[in-house]
């Protein structure tokens, strides 16, 4: 989506306001998604952090930013996710680690296999339906560390689903795995997505 430069600086000063609002002591560095879920680049104490907002006229959105806060909370001690930082109980937002992203580093069979353990762990905690090939839900972190989750946001509990469904949003993460390792396998470079 292209967008002019007014309309750019009007979504920076709102994204400023609302990160104040939220919490003062947060200072807005960049807007990484400005669509639906505000999701913003932020410094907190020091260090960069993601911002993660849903506006309450948007229920969706709202859902998304519970359910991430909350399965974050089950998986602070799982490796290969962006944890969270904290989450506000007045607002519909999160502040999550923030991992930064290399624009040319190549998916390799190792990466899959870290993946795969990562997801594993998670499915084990009694959570599915990650959406693994969601644009963006996955990114190579510049220094060679294994690839890292930043959205579990859509993810379902089992304590909270029918059975079945909870089987089948397992099923799903697995086929998204093995369709990243064919990807993968044919040297196709960029973050597999399903658009
Ligand atoms: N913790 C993070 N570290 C680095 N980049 C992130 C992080 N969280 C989000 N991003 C960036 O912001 C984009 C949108 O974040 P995401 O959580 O997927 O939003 P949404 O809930 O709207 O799908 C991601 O595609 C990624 O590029
Ligand atoms: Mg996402």
């Amino acid at each position: 989506m292209s967008v002019s430069y007014s309309e750019l600086r009007r979504f920076y000063d709102n994204a400023q306001f609302v990160t104040q609002r939220i919490d003062p002591n947060l200072r807005l560095l960049d807007i990484l998604k400005y669509a639906g879920r505000q999701v913003y680049l932020v410094e907190h104490q020091g260090r960069k952090s993601v911002l993660k907002f849903a506006y309450s006229d948007d229920p969706e959105s709202f859902q998304h930013v519970a359910q991430e806060r909350k399965i974050l909370e089950i998986l602070a001690d799982v490796q290969g996710i962006t944890h969270l930082v904290r989450g506000y109980n007045n607002y519909h937002a999160v502040l999550k680690e923030w991992k930064e992203s290399s624009k040319n580093r190549l998916w390799t069979r190792r990466d899959c296999i870290s993946l795969h353990q990562t997801v594993e762990q998670i499915h084990q905690r009694g959570i599915a339906g990650l959406d693994l090939c969601q644009y963006g839900n996955l990114i190579l972190p510049v220094n060679p560390e294994p690839p890292i989750l930043v959205d579990v946001g859509s993810g379902k509990l089992r304590k909270e689903s029918v059975e079945e469904e909870f089987i089948q949003s397992k099923q799903k993460d697995i086929i998204d795995l093995e369709s990243l390792m064919q990807i993968v396998d044919i040297k196709t470079y960029a973050t597999p997505t399903r658009s």
